[in-house]
């Protein structure tokens, strides 16, 4: 199968190359293929003609997002339509990503699934959100996976670091480090979720459908389980979101239930505390 990948530096696009190596693979950089830049989108994507199109690029720095709408909605809303068109065109198969920052603001505090309402609280999320919207009413053989605090090998390169990342070297540094203990959420590793997309491609799955490490924690357990993993006396202790205001409002709680991969048969990723000691094993070598 062709396999074109854009957002080619990030850290799931590395993890998906990973998984689909058998596949004949394309990653392409955001300066190979600016998903932004419609006549390079659409002569890159009719010249290598894939059958499967997995867009991992996004604008999602979060607090950017708020004072910078426009790019956040070209890149995460707009851009995503028209590689849906591309991919009628070809009829190639669209992966596309989303985010649990599509809710926060409803009531319901148990795992929320594909039927759940969406309520965003920030521009991002209503910029996936739109992104969601647009990709599946332009094209029938597009998935949309809503994924949630991914940390994988290569690092998230949009975000400058994932949070593990962060987390591990602020406390080499011996800064004190305060972490949110009010939202709830489920990390998720990208090499688990490219797993799982490599799964749903072979299936030729479309539609809606949820992916996550099984479990949920707020980001202070998440914090205290990579100190507890990697034995580092870090200076943490919990804070409060109202402590720790950011232009962008995070969800207070956005785990998200896995009912149509359930459905699917392929509800079978690991609790987060095991992706996390996978990943700290292999990444020792590179901390
Ligand atoms: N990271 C998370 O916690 C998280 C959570 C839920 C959902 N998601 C979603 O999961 C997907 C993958 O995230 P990730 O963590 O792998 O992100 P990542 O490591 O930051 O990778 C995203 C890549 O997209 C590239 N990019 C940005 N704008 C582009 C454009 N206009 N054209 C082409 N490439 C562009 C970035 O390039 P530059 O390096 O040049 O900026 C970056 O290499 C995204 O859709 C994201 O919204 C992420």
């Amino acid at each position: 199968m062709r396999i074109l990948i854009t957002g080619g530096n990030g850290q799931l696009a590395y993890d998906l190359q990973r998984v689909l190596a058998d596949d004949d693979v394309r990653a392409l950089s955001r300066q190979e293929l600016d998903i932004c830049n419609y006549a390079q989108a659409t002569a890159v994507v009719r010249s290598l003609g894939p059958d499967v199109l997995i867009n991992t690029a996004a604008f999602h720095r979060v607090d950017d997002c708020e004072t910078q709408q426009e790019p956040a909605f070209a890149t995460n809303a707009l851009a995503v339509r028209h590689l849906a068109q591309l991919c009628g065109e070809l009829n190639a198969q669209l992966v596309h990503f989303s985010t649990d920052y599509v809710f926060g603001g409803q009531k319901k505090r148990a795992p929320l699934g594909e039927d759940d309402l969406p309520a965003p609280l920030s521009v991002y999320g209503t910029s996936k959100l739109a992104g969601e919207y647009l990709a599946q009413l332009t094209w029938k053989r597009a998935v949309v996976v809503r994924t949630c605090g991914l940390y994988g090998i290569a690092g998230a390169s949009g975000k400058g670091g994932n949070f593990v990342q962060t987390m591990l070297r602020k406390a080499r540094e011996g800064a004190a480090l305060r972490v949110v203990d009010d939202q709830v959420c489920t990390p998720t590793s990208t090499k688990d979720l490219a797993q799982a997309v490599a799964r749903l491609i072979r299936q030729d799955a479309a539609g809606l459908i949820h992916i996550t490490n099984a479990g949920s924690c707020t980001w202070y357990e998440f914090a205290k389980a990579i100190f507890a993993a990697t034995g580092i006396d870090a200076a943490l202790s919990p804070a409060t979101s109202q402590e720790y205001i950011t232009p962008a409002i995070r969800p207070p709680y956005s785990v998200l239930a896995r009912e149509r991969l359930a459905e699917l048969g392929q509800d079978d990723l690991r609790p987060w505390q095991e992706a996390l000691s996978d990943y700290l094993e292999e990444a020792s070598s590179a901390y």
